[in-house]
């Protein structure tokens, strides 16, 4: 390991962090860089806010989803993804290198990782839920409703 990656993962190792997950389903280990400690709410949702993600897997449903946040813009810092974005009502495929931006109307899923995938992520301040996008019926489910959905297939 180079001088420059102890460093970092120095850093990282004393950032707070809690582990996102989806249903009992780990999804990613947010950090967040600003501050000391994470306590309810994690989250704020009034404001801008900048987390450290590394993903630990990729989207496993096959609808596309949207974020809930005004916007959100990722900064890929290590390792790449392949993402499925929604273009009307065709999906297509592209490989995420560097950055990444979602506007509210977007719809996409990470549908590969490659290498270990740590983002940067930026959001802007939350106004609406998350919705699930069905490429097949082309009907969005609100999120709450899409995970009780989910629950009743299982
Ligand atoms: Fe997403």
């Amino acid at each position: 390991m180079s001088i420059r990656d102890k460093i970092v993962d120095g850093i990282i190792s004393r950032l707070p962090y809690r582990l996102i997950e989806i249903d009992g389903d780990a999804y990613l280990l947010r950090f967040f860089p600003f501050r000391k400690t994470v306590r309810p709410p994690y989250d704020r949702s009034k404001w801008p806010a900048v987390y450290l993600h590394k993903f630990l897997r990729p989207d496993r449903d096959r609808e596309l989803h949207s974020h809930p946040n005004k916007w959100s813009f990722s900064i890929i810092l290590k390792g790449s993804y392949t993402e499925e974005r929604r273009r009307g009502n065709e999906v297509f495929t592209r490989r995420v290198r560097l950055f990444n931006f979602l506007g509210l109307q977007d719809f996409h899923r990470i549908d590969e990782l490659h290498g270990d995938v740590w983002t940067l992520f930026f959001v802007g301040p939350k106004v609406s839920s998350w919705g699930f996008w069905d490429r097949d019926t082309n009907e969005v489910t609100p999120h709450h409703d899409y995970l009780n959905q989910r629950r009743r297939l299982q």
